[in-house]
Protein backbone atom coordinates (compact mmCIF):
# COMPACT_ATOMS: atom_id res chain seq x y z
CA UNK A 1 0.00 0.00 0.00
CA UNK A 2 1.53 3.07 -0.91
CA UNK A 3 1.18 7.08 0.55
CA UNK A 4 0.65 10.10 -1.10
CA UNK A 5 2.61 11.34 -4.15
CA UNK A 6 2.90 14.87 -4.13
CA UNK A 7 3.01 16.67 -6.71
CA UNK A 8 4.16 20.49 -7.24
CA UNK A 9 0.26 21.27 -8.06
CA UNK A 10 -0.79 24.35 -9.72
CA UNK A 11 -4.28 24.47 -8.94
CA UNK A 12 -6.92 26.34 -11.39
CA UNK A 13 -7.17 29.97 -10.32
CA UNK A 14 -11.03 29.26 -9.59
CA UNK A 15 -10.06 26.67 -7.15
CA UNK A 16 -7.66 28.36 -4.87
CA UNK A 17 -10.86 29.49 -2.74
CA UNK A 18 -12.55 26.12 -2.44
CA UNK A 19 -9.19 24.30 -1.81
CA UNK A 20 -8.60 26.99 1.19
CA UNK A 21 -12.42 26.30 2.84
CA UNK A 22 -11.27 22.04 2.86
CA UNK A 23 -7.74 22.50 4.26
CA UNK A 24 -9.95 24.09 7.38
CA UNK A 25 -12.86 21.76 6.79
CA UNK A 26 -10.75 18.63 6.59
CA UNK A 27 -10.13 19.51 9.93
CA UNK A 28 -12.93 18.39 11.01
CA UNK A 29 -14.12 16.87 7.69
CA UNK A 30 -15.35 13.21 9.04
CA UNK A 31 -17.31 14.69 12.70
CA UNK A 32 -19.29 17.05 10.40
CA UNK A 33 -19.93 14.54 8.22
CA UNK A 34 -21.04 12.16 10.06
CA UNK A 35 -24.80 12.21 10.19
CA UNK A 36 -24.73 12.54 6.24
CA UNK A 37 -22.03 9.52 6.38
CA UNK A 38 -25.06 7.19 8.07
CA UNK A 39 -26.84 7.16 4.83
CA UNK A 40 -23.61 7.08 2.49
CA UNK A 41 -21.78 4.37 4.07
CA UNK A 42 -24.75 2.31 2.96
CA UNK A 43 -24.30 3.39 -0.80
CA UNK A 44 -20.62 3.29 -0.97
CA UNK A 45 -19.79 -1.02 -1.15
CA UNK A 46 -22.46 -0.98 -4.72
CA UNK A 47 -21.89 2.05 -5.80
CA UNK A 48 -17.76 1.20 -5.70
CA UNK A 49 -17.84 -2.79 -5.60
CA UNK A 50 -17.86 -3.79 -9.36
CA UNK A 51 -15.35 -1.33 -10.50
CA UNK A 52 -12.44 -2.80 -12.14
CA UNK A 53 -9.58 -2.52 -13.65
CA UNK A 54 -7.51 0.57 -13.65
CA UNK A 55 -9.58 3.37 -11.73
CA UNK A 56 -9.43 7.14 -10.83
CA UNK A 57 -11.42 8.51 -8.05
CA UNK A 58 -11.81 12.08 -7.90
CA UNK A 59 -11.76 13.70 -5.06
CA UNK A 60 -11.22 11.08 -2.71
CA UNK A 61 -11.97 12.97 0.28
CA UNK A 62 -10.68 11.42 3.41
CA UNK A 63 -10.93 7.93 1.71
CA UNK A 64 -14.30 6.96 2.53
CA UNK A 65 -14.89 4.73 -0.46
CA UNK A 66 -10.88 3.17 -0.08
CA UNK A 67 -11.99 0.16 1.41
CA UNK A 68 -14.78 -0.91 -0.81
CA UNK A 69 -12.58 -1.57 -4.07
CA UNK A 70 -12.21 -5.19 -5.26
CA UNK A 71 -9.07 -6.34 -4.41
CA UNK A 72 -8.10 -6.73 -7.98
CA UNK A 73 -8.67 -2.99 -8.66
CA UNK A 74 -5.58 -0.42 -9.23
CA UNK A 75 -6.26 2.67 -7.76
CA UNK A 76 -5.59 6.34 -8.30
CA UNK A 77 -7.04 9.07 -6.08
CA UNK A 78 -6.94 12.49 -6.61
CA UNK A 79 -7.44 15.43 -3.99
CA UNK A 80 -7.13 19.32 -3.86
CA UNK A 81 -6.98 19.79 0.03
CA UNK A 82 -3.86 18.17 1.22
CA UNK A 83 -5.55 18.73 4.36
CA UNK A 84 -8.09 15.94 3.45
CA UNK A 85 -5.17 13.86 1.59
CA UNK A 86 -3.56 13.26 4.52
CA UNK A 87 -7.08 11.83 6.00
CA UNK A 88 -7.08 9.68 3.30
CA UNK A 89 -4.25 8.58 3.62
CA UNK A 90 -4.87 7.13 7.50
CA UNK A 91 -8.08 4.81 5.10
CA UNK A 92 -5.33 3.91 2.89
CA UNK A 93 -4.67 0.32 5.56
CA UNK A 94 -8.49 -0.45 5.02
CA UNK A 95 -8.53 -0.83 1.45
CA UNK A 96 -7.99 -4.32 -0.26
CA UNK A 97 -6.71 -3.32 -3.81
CA UNK A 98 -3.37 -1.08 -5.17
CA UNK A 99 -3.75 2.43 -3.58
CA UNK A 100 -1.99 5.41 -4.93
CA UNK A 101 -2.84 9.19 -3.99
CA UNK A 102 -2.23 12.38 -5.79
CA UNK A 103 -2.37 15.72 -4.47
CA UNK A 104 -4.43 16.87 -8.02
CA UNK A 105 -6.63 19.30 -9.54
CA UNK A 106 -9.22 17.61 -11.53
CA UNK A 107 -9.62 20.26 -13.68
CA UNK A 108 -6.11 19.98 -14.40
CA UNK A 109 -4.58 16.62 -13.93
CA UNK A 110 -0.89 17.83 -14.74
CA UNK A 111 0.19 14.54 -13.26
CA UNK A 112 -2.40 11.93 -15.14
CA UNK A 113 -1.49 10.75 -18.13
CA UNK A 114 -3.72 9.71 -21.04
CA UNK A 115 -6.28 7.06 -21.82
CA UNK A 116 -5.10 5.15 -19.11
CA UNK A 117 -8.74 4.12 -17.18
CA UNK A 118 -10.79 2.19 -16.98
CA UNK A 119 -12.78 4.30 -14.87
CA UNK A 120 -13.72 7.68 -13.39
CA UNK A 121 -15.22 7.48 -10.05
CA UNK A 122 -16.58 10.06 -8.25
CA UNK A 123 -19.00 11.33 -5.12
CA UNK A 124 -19.97 14.57 -4.42
CA UNK A 125 -17.07 16.14 -6.01
CA UNK A 126 -18.67 18.25 -8.99
CA UNK A 127 -21.22 19.44 -6.53
CA UNK A 128 -19.00 21.23 -4.63
CA UNK A 129 -16.65 22.57 -7.84
CA UNK A 130 -17.25 26.17 -9.60
CA UNK A 131 -19.86 25.46 -12.79
CA UNK A 132 -17.81 27.53 -14.99
CA UNK A 133 -14.76 25.45 -14.91
CA UNK A 134 -16.87 21.91 -14.33
CA UNK A 135 -16.15 21.41 -18.71
CA UNK A 136 -12.30 21.37 -17.54
CA UNK A 137 -12.91 18.45 -15.10
CA UNK A 138 -15.25 16.65 -17.78
CA UNK A 139 -12.60 17.35 -20.42
CA UNK A 140 -10.26 15.47 -17.99
CA UNK A 141 -11.94 13.08 -17.36
CA UNK A 142 -12.49 12.46 -21.43
CA UNK A 143 -8.79 12.48 -21.54
CA UNK A 144 -7.59 10.30 -19.30
CA UNK A 145 -10.38 7.96 -19.78
CA UNK A 146 -9.69 5.07 -22.19
CA UNK A 147 -12.05 4.89 -25.12
CA UNK A 148 -15.19 2.70 -23.82
CA UNK A 149 -14.22 3.38 -20.55
CA UNK A 150 -16.86 4.16 -18.26
CA UNK A 151 -17.20 6.69 -15.36
CA UNK A 152 -19.86 6.82 -12.27
CA UNK A 153 -20.36 10.55 -10.56
CA UNK A 154 -22.97 10.68 -7.85
CA UNK A 155 -23.96 14.41 -6.89
CA UNK A 156 -26.45 15.49 -5.10
CA UNK A 157 -29.56 18.34 -6.80
CA UNK A 158 -32.50 20.38 -5.74
CA UNK A 159 -35.58 18.56 -5.58
CA UNK A 160 -38.51 19.38 -8.23
CA UNK A 161 -40.56 18.80 -5.06
CA UNK A 162 -41.75 21.67 -3.45
CA UNK A 163 -41.58 20.48 0.17
CA UNK A 164 -38.24 19.08 0.05
CA UNK A 165 -36.65 21.67 -1.76
CA UNK A 166 -37.80 24.40 0.42
CA UNK A 167 -36.03 22.25 2.78
CA UNK A 168 -33.12 22.18 1.17
CA UNK A 169 -33.39 25.55 0.53
CA UNK A 170 -32.86 25.89 4.74
CA UNK A 171 -29.79 24.58 4.58
CA UNK A 172 -28.14 25.23 1.55
CA UNK A 173 -26.03 28.18 3.10
CA UNK A 174 -24.86 26.16 5.72
CA UNK A 175 -23.86 23.50 3.15
CA UNK A 176 -22.37 26.25 0.79
CA UNK A 177 -20.59 27.85 3.77
CA UNK A 178 -18.23 24.48 5.17
CA UNK A 179 -18.30 22.09 1.51
CA UNK A 180 -18.41 24.89 -0.83
CA UNK A 181 -21.34 22.57 -1.98
CA UNK A 182 -24.23 23.85 -4.03
CA UNK A 183 -27.36 21.98 -5.24
CA UNK A 184 -28.10 23.89 -8.32
CA UNK A 185 -24.55 23.28 -10.41
CA UNK A 186 -25.45 21.52 -13.85
CA UNK A 187 -22.95 18.89 -14.06
CA UNK A 188 -25.17 16.47 -15.92
CA UNK A 189 -26.47 19.23 -18.63
CA UNK A 190 -21.98 19.84 -19.12
CA UNK A 191 -21.61 16.49 -19.61
CA UNK A 192 -24.43 16.08 -22.03
CA UNK A 193 -22.65 18.41 -24.08
CA UNK A 194 -19.65 16.97 -23.88
CA UNK A 195 -17.99 15.60 -26.95
CA UNK A 196 -15.86 12.87 -25.55
CA UNK A 197 -18.31 11.64 -22.66
CA UNK A 198 -22.05 10.23 -23.38
CA UNK A 199 -24.25 9.57 -20.35
CA UNK A 200 -25.71 6.07 -20.78
CA UNK A 201 -27.75 6.37 -17.20
CA UNK A 202 -29.19 8.66 -14.92
CA UNK A 203 -30.72 7.32 -11.70
CA UNK A 204 -31.99 9.05 -8.05
CA UNK A 205 -30.42 6.80 -4.57
CA UNK A 206 -32.63 8.83 -2.83
CA UNK A 207 -35.79 11.18 -3.55
CA UNK A 208 -34.82 13.39 -6.83
CA UNK A 209 -32.34 14.88 -5.01
CA UNK A 210 -28.85 12.05 -4.62
CA UNK A 211 -28.22 12.17 -8.49
CA UNK A 212 -26.08 9.19 -9.95
CA UNK A 213 -24.30 9.83 -13.32
CA UNK A 214 -23.27 7.12 -15.48
CA UNK A 215 -21.58 6.78 -18.49
CA UNK A 216 -18.80 5.92 -20.88
CA UNK A 217 -16.20 7.38 -23.39
CA UNK A 218 -17.05 7.21 -26.93
C1 LIG B 1 -17.91 16.91 -0.47
S1 LIG B 1 -16.29 16.28 -0.46
C2 LIG B 1 -16.57 14.58 -0.86
C3 LIG B 1 -15.42 13.71 -0.47
C4 LIG B 1 -15.54 12.22 -0.83
N1 LIG B 1 -15.62 12.02 -2.24
C5 LIG B 1 -16.69 11.59 -0.14
O1 LIG B 1 -17.59 11.04 -0.81
O2 LIG B 1 -16.73 11.60 1.12
C6 LIG B 1 -15.64 16.93 -1.99
C7 LIG B 1 -14.16 16.65 -2.16
O3 LIG B 1 -13.78 17.00 -3.50
C8 LIG B 1 -12.53 17.66 -3.46
N2 LIG B 1 -12.40 18.46 -4.68
C9 LIG B 1 -13.15 19.52 -5.04
N3 LIG B 1 -12.74 20.01 -6.22
C10 LIG B 1 -11.70 19.24 -6.60
C11 LIG B 1 -10.84 19.25 -7.72
N4 LIG B 1 -10.96 20.17 -8.67
N5 LIG B 1 -9.88 18.31 -7.81
C12 LIG B 1 -9.74 17.36 -6.85
N6 LIG B 1 -10.51 17.30 -5.75
C13 LIG B 1 -11.49 18.24 -5.62
C14 LIG B 1 -12.62 18.50 -2.18
O4 LIG B 1 -11.36 18.95 -1.76
C15 LIG B 1 -13.28 17.50 -1.24
O5 LIG B 1 -12.34 16.70 -0.61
Amino acid sequence: MLAIIEVKMKPHEKNLSLQKKYNVTGLLYDILDYPWEQRYKKWRPTLVGDLKGKVLEAGVGTGRNLEFYHEDVDMVGIELSKQMLRKAEKRIKKARCKVKLIYEDATVMQSIGSNQFDWIFSTFMCCVMPDDIQTLAIEQFGRVLKKGGRFRLLEIVFSKNKKLRKRQELYAPFVEKIYGARFDRDTLRHIERSSTLKVTNTSFLKDDTYLLIEGIRI
